[in-house]
């Protein structure tokens, strides 16, 4: 059965659109939300209808009161979209109508298409969520800030490839979590750039014949400018898939960490306890304590993925300029946004309360023979050439091993007995603190260094740059 077609569009069909069809084209179960910043488009947009001539000021007053009292409504939740309306569109139009009434209502429409409305909605919703997100960065990072000053000092293993390397700063460690954020913070910042212009007035595709001041549009959104061209600006979305990665690479920096935190909150591990209003319990283990948290933020990271990747098809092999698939890029943004703002909480309050058991991190540090290369180091400082160094040290390792000791314990004669350059000094660079501190060159695991990061990372949180 169709339905009578009172949408924006009926003019020239003898018919409404088939069910089938209406349902299939309906976004308002997910466009309706941007319905306060397509009502702050409408104002801007009728103020500049206004200064073309098509509004008078009596009848632009009218209207700006509609809005206004239209937003109100939207906001208390007491106006929603009719289930035969298309988008968030028409349901605010009729909104509009049925307040200011059709005569002058139903001039609004002049000058202006969903495609550059759409187009100029995506954006300022985005850069809302941009702010929220930075916020959410901030609290991160103050957590992991927080957390590597109170254990500055504090020596654990590093690893690579998992297993034990060398020893490093446990400061160190959070920090070099910390540090991917930054640079996501910065990634949001230069979006914010290309972002920051207003699709407003490109109209369909073509621009408008009734001379709206473009300008004046974005300048009341909040843009700092208008785009260059209106093809593009109606067509384009890589301003959405751009912010869709960011918010991808930041589940993906999450997931990282998140992946550790279930690694050291396990019994064999035992490295963090989780606090208990960040962990879950188990309806059958009644000892569990699970770090859900973690698990779902590393688990939401595929959400995001997928999000990412399914945008970037849609837009693939697009051709100039609207095409109705634009309208799939909302729902994976909308979803990433939404869940991200969910994990940031959630993983920083998990992050701010995590204890550490300093006293084993300590005591694993040098484990695995982790301070092999402060020997081999040792070796070069005494003009033995890193390649022999490097098998001395492979032959002290392989004797400790067989013998069940340290790198420190075996004894004069034995040390002698694998190479005459392992003379009994050699012992004095077999300290997980005097190898913490020896790495002090620019970026090391060095105290001096981790206080010069605390140093940078605390005045990009008080907002100095
Ligand atoms: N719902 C559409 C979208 O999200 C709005 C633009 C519709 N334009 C059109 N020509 N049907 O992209």
């Amino acid at each position: 059965m169709a339905q009578s077609n009172d949408s924006l569009w009926g003019g020239r069909f003898a018919s409404g659109p088939n069910d089938a069809l209406a349902a299939l084209s309906r976004s308002t179960h997910f466009d309706f939300r941007l319905a306060p910043y397509d009502l702050r488009g409408t104002s801007a947009h009728i103020k500049a209808l206004h200064k073309a001539g098509y509004l008078s000021s009596s009848e632009l007053a009218v209207l700006e009161g509609a809005i206004a009292q239209l937003l109100e409504k939207v906001l208390a939740g007491s106006f929603g979209p009719l289930p035969q309306e298309e988008d968030v569109h028409a349901a605010l139009e009729r909104g509009l109508i049925e307040i200011a009434g059709s005569d002058i209502a139903g001039k609004i429409r002049a000058c202006r298409s969903r495609n550059d409305q759409i187009a100029t909605l995506i954006r300022t919703f985005l850069l809302d969520a941009a702010s929220e997100l930075e916020k959410q960065l901030h609290s991160y990072l103050a957590a992991l800030v927080a957390q590597a000053t109170k254990h500055r000092g504090v020596a654990m293993p590093g690893r690579t490839h998992f297993q034990h390397a060398q020893p490093v700063l446990l400061s160190h460690h959070l920090l070099a979590h910390a540090w991917p954020m930054v640079r996501n913070l910065e990634r949001l910042e230069n979006w914010r750039e290309r972002a920051n212009l207003s699709p407003y007035g490109s109209g369909a595709l073509a621009g408008n014949t009734l001379g709206l001041d473009a300008n004046l549009v974005a300048k009341e959104l909040g843009f700092a400018g208008v785009t260059q061209n209106s093809m593009d600006a109606t067509a384009s979305r890589d301003v959405v898939a751009e912010f869709s990665f960011i918010a991808t690479m930041i589940a993906v920096d999450l997931s990282r960490f998140a992946e550790e935190i279930i690694a050291w909150s396990t019994f064999e591990f035992g490295y963090v306890t989780l606090d208990d209003a960040f962990s879950t319990g188990s309806s059958i283990m009644p000892q569990k304590k699970n770090p859900d948290i973690a698990e779902l933020a590393r688990g939401k990271a595929g959400r995001l993925i997928g999000n990412h990747t399914g945008l970037l098809a849609t837009l693939k092999g697009l051709p100039l300029s609207y095409n109705r698939d634009l309208q799939e890029d909302k729902e994976p943004v909308f979803d990433s946004v939404d869940n991200l703002l969910l994990v940031l909480p959630a993983f920083s309050g998990m992050v701010a309360t995590l204890s550490f058991n300093t006293e084993l991190l300590e005591s694993l540090a040098p484990m695995g023979y982790s301070l092999a290369t402060d020997v081999a180091e040792w070796l070069v400082k005494q003009g033995v050439p890193f390649r022999d160094a490097h098998e001395i040290t492979g032959e002290l390792v392989k004797f400790c091993e067989q013998h069940d000791l340290q790198l420190q314990e075996p004894t004069d004669a034995q040390l002698a007995a694998i190479s005459n350059h392992l003379t009994p000094e050699v012992r004095e660079v077999i300290d997980v603190q005097i190898a913490i501190s020896a790495r002090s060159t620019a970026g090391g695991t060095s105290l001096s260094e981790v206080d010069k990061q605390l140093g940078t990372l605390n005045k990009l949180l008080a907002g100095e740059k």
